[in-house]
């Protein structure tokens, strides 16, 4: 609670809004007192409210976790951490329950048992939805039961830096819309602030998805690791100009959608024959890129995803958002085909984890997106509102039985943040650059030499353009400005990891494609593991058994 100073102590702070930061909030808040801040709206801003397709689980007798954790764990280039996939494979049946216990409606079949659908990479149609806006109906879910619980919601509070007492997390600076600055001392922080599809100019994801929470994590000292394991997702809408990027859901290929070239080509026959347009997204967003850049692509750079041939009612029933965002621009997906581009989607990187969500700093968890390790080099469509519910929950319980920490030395702790971040706002006020045009060229950097296709050449001049743009003093004019400087900063240190993990990774995996680097390893063989950072440290695990 707030004392005489801008000083708060709560048992749990919550940084983050999406799935997981609520799910987290949910079971802290059994433990004692718990604040959950969003920079934007809670539940509004962040990707899980984004989300369509649906989320995974074997809920069906005839499906198995087993079998969901091999789709997994091949789907992730053996890139994952397997008890976190056990974990999440085995858990994700009662999230899902835990959320139609609560409301959500998802669809049924006409026994009254959830409804699946296919989804790519997955033996079993094993993916749950809401018409092709399951996120939303998630999120409206979790914040009815939010609201309903003793958390304090604060929206448009950013935050600024982590709290540490010795090596322990114990709090971090925050920073309201209107610039001033505040902080949250608590027993244990939880961060899930969703990815950073904002490093590249077409994305998917929301203006909130920035990396904060790896940043965030960074600074403070924790590990991070496969930074650089960065997902495309195959299907983003081309037009308007102003929508490039924006999700098309799997759930259209799920549903019978497939793809053509210009010269009306199934080219997925090329790439995938077995799997075809339900292949595995590392797959399918770089079929399109060559299509594309083997000249069998749109004047836009996009390919045709049609689900024409497709009963209008499945179409109308199953993918109705799809249908109602195509009809604004003036196309009719029952009679014409949609056309699509890969977009910058998901991280499957992010700050390590114990199976109960641990960083490797006490006091710090994490979970969703900012979490690293579940999807190894590549998700599953699917798999991260499951990964939101699970580990938010784990999440949320290991933070609410943290011991009290409340002393004398976490108060001077925040005091001397609260000082050290003042200094670093007010910076910004004699900086020259303005945040908005770093960020747009910091993702032309990135798209052009840091995207779905990889070399040393590009990925060092991404290296050395980071680097320059990180070395200019961000401006900001009023205090409302300020936010936006902070956040920038974000991004120019996640670019960073992901530039430095793609250099470090000198093969190619799940969504990391190296095209100067040839090996004779395949995914299971593969003499690497994780890519790490930590404390301006970063190397690749090798895996001496693989030699043996
Ligand atoms: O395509 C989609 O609906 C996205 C789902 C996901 O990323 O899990």
């Amino acid at each position: 609670m707030p004392d005489n100073t801008n000083i708060s102590h709560y048992h749990v702070l919550v940084i983050g809004s999406g799935g997981a930061g609520i799910r987290a909030a949910l079971e802290a808040v059994k433990y004692g007192t718990v604040c959950i801040i969003s920079k934007t709206i809670t539940g509004k801003g962040g990707c899980t409210v984004m989300a369509e397709g649906g989320i995974n689980g074997a809920v069906n007798p005839a499906d198995s976790c087993c079998s969901h954790f091999e789709d997994t764990t091949k789907g992730g280039a053996y890139l994952n951490d397997e008890e976190l996939v056990r974990i999440l494979t085995d858990e994700a049946p009662d999230r899902i329950q835990e959320l139609v216990q609560w409301g959500a409606c998802f669809e049924v079949t006409k026994d009254c048992t959830l409804a699946q659908r296919p989804f790519g990479g997955q033996k079993f149609p094993r993916t749950c939805y809401a018409g092709d806006h399951t996120g939303h109906e998630i999120v409206m879910t979790l914040l009815e039961q939010l609201r309903a619980s003793n958390a304090e919601i604060r929206d448009e509070t950013y935050a600024v830096e982590l709290i540490k007492a010795g090596d322990t997390v114990c709090g971090a600076v925050l920073l309201d819309a209107a610039g001033n600055l505040s902080a949250v001392t608590a027993d244990a922080v939880v961060l899930a602030t969703g990815g950073a599809g904002q490093l590249y100019p077409v994305t998917t994801n929301s203006t909130a998805g920035t990396g904060d929470g790896y940043a965030l994590a960074y600074r403070a000292g924790a590990e991070l690791i496969d930074m650089e394991e960065v997902q495309f997702h195959p299907t983003g809408a081309v037009k308007p100009a102003d929508s490039r990027g924006r999700l098309i859901t799997e759930a259209v290929r799920g549903e019978g959608g497939v793809l053509k070239n210009t010269a009306g080509e199934r080219f997925m026959k090329t790439y995938d024959a077995a799997r075809m347009e339900l292949s595995t997204r590392d797959v399918v967003a770089r079929a399109i890129a060559t299509e594309v850049a083997s000249g069998r692509g749109t004047k836009d750079g996009g390919v045709y995803l049609d689900v024409s041939h497709l009963p209008a009612e499945t179409i109308e029933s199953r993918l109705p958002l799809m249908l109602s965002q195509f009809l604004k621009s003036g196309i009719d997906i029952r009679h014409e085909a949609m056309e699509v581009a890969p977009t910058a989607h998901h991280f499957m990187g992010g700050v390590r984890i114990t199976p109960d969500a641990e960083s490797s700093l006490p006091g710090l968890f994490a979970a969703g997106e900012t979490a690293g390790g579940v999807h190894g080099g590549n998700r599953l469509g699917g798999n991260a509102l499951a990964e939101t519910q699970v580990f938010g929950k784990r999440a949320g319980a290991a933070a609410g039985k943290m011991p009290a920490n409340n002393t004398a030395e976490v108060k001077t702790a925040a005091e001397s943040a609260l000082k050290k971040a003042a200094g670093r706002i007010s910076a910004f006020f004699s900086g020259t650059a303005r945040p908005a045009a770093v960020k747009a060229e910091l993702q032309q950097i990135m798209w052009n030499n840091a995207g779905i296709y990889r070399n040393e050449l590009d990925l060092r001049r991404a290296e050395r353009e980071i680097k320059r743009l990180s070395g200019l003093r961000l401006h900001a004019s009023s205090k409302e400005e300020i936010p936006v400087a902070v956040t920038v900063e974000n991004m120019l240190l996640t670019a960073s990891l992901v530039v430095s993990g793609a250099l470090l990774r000198r093969e190619s995996r799940g969504s990391h494609t190296r095209t100067d680097i040839q090996v004779p390893w395949t995914n299971e063989t593969s003499p690497f593991g994780h890519t790490w950072f930590a404390r301006e440290k970063a190397g690749i695990e090798i895996r001496e058994d693989r030699f043996q």
